[in-house]
């Protein structure tokens, strides 16, 4: 049985920027020298799925599709745990037309073994998936993301279908839209995360569960680089190209930071942790998805 941490990536081909739904997203850029730019997309994806699977990762990778540039953040397509997939709805319909192609994809490893069962939302709510919902595996519940995309009332379904709490953390900036792009919950138990992306209440969430020796700030330079935006396997952490600031305080905490350019992903709001949808994490430390 293949007990490598399993990754579900998307094909780049397809990406572009050609909207706005996030102040980072540059479609005027972009537009300047698309044949560029996708060639540096497709070069970033490659390096960070060879990052990935330096780091024991194994990487699923479904076909990107025409007219879904931003299926390349399948972060946003579910919440998944245990074998659960949760089907993420669309706030913008510039990205709606990823959920039936995500759905199909999450059939497929159904059929294959990869997810056990694929439940939906209830009508009329919102949530981006992994974007807005991350799971803490030292604390054991979910830090659940709500505002600029996801509805607050989806978090409640969520805790029901995972059977397992989901501590709602309200976004208060339209640059920190997800979740993913200034909050990171580390192996260590040690959560890396941009306290001004958060309200007063969100804030106080955070300090009332981590103790203040386990938070690390990143500041303005390291969340715009999109560092928080990382993806976490043992003590390795990658993301995109770092600030020395943040290098210096991962690796005094012992973390090895490997560093991805993902700059044309990040002309559209995402980078690391986004581009990745992580489908075998287990609520139990050490268990294995397919044992069960
Ligand atoms: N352009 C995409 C959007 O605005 C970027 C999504 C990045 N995803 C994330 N989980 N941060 O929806």
């Amino acid at each position: 049985m293949d007990r490598r941490p399993l990754f579900l990536m998307t094909d780049p081909s397809r990406f572009e920027v050609s909207y706005q739904i996030n102040p980072w997203m540059k479609p005027d850029a972009w537009r300047s020298d698309p044949q560029a730019f996708r060639a540096q997309a497709k070069a970033a994806s490659a390096a960070l799925k060879a990052a990935l699977t330096a780091a024991g990762g194994a990487v699923e990778t479904l076909e990107a599709a025409p007219g879904l540039p931003d299926l390349v953040f399948p972060a946003n397509a579910a919440v998944v745990l245990d074998g659960q997939v949760l089907l993420a709805r669309f706030l913008y319909p510039e990205r709606q037309g990823e959920e039936p192609v995500f759905r199909a994809a999450f059939e497929q490893l159904r059929r294959r073994g990869l997810v056990r069962e694929i439940a939906e939302l209830p009508e009329g709510l919102f949530h981006e998936g992994a974007g807005d919902c991350i799971w803490d595996a030292t604390r054991g519940h979910f830090w659940g993301g709500y505002g600029p995309r996801s509805s607050y009332g989806a978090l409640d379904v969520i805790s029901q279908t995972f059977g397992r709490d989901v501590v709602p953390l309200e976004l208060a900036s339209d640059r920190f839209y997800h979740l993913d792009t200034c909050f990171c919950p580390l192996s260590g138990g040690e959560v890396l995360y941009h306290p001004p992306a958060f309200t007063p209440a969100a804030l106080a969430r955070i300090r009332a569960r981590v103790s203040p020796s386990r938070r690390i700030e990143a500041s303005a330079a390291e969340a715009t680089a999109f560092c928080v935006n990382a993806v976490n396997v043992g003590r390795t952490l990658i993301m995109a190209r770092a600030p020395a600031s943040l290098r210096e305080t991962l690796a005094a905490r012992g973390y090895d930071l490997v560093e991805v350019d993902l700059d044309p992903f990040i002309l559209s709001g995402g980078a690391a942790y986004c581009m990745t949808l992580r489908l075998d994490r287990t609520s139990v430390a050490g268990a294995v998805l397919a044992a069960e």
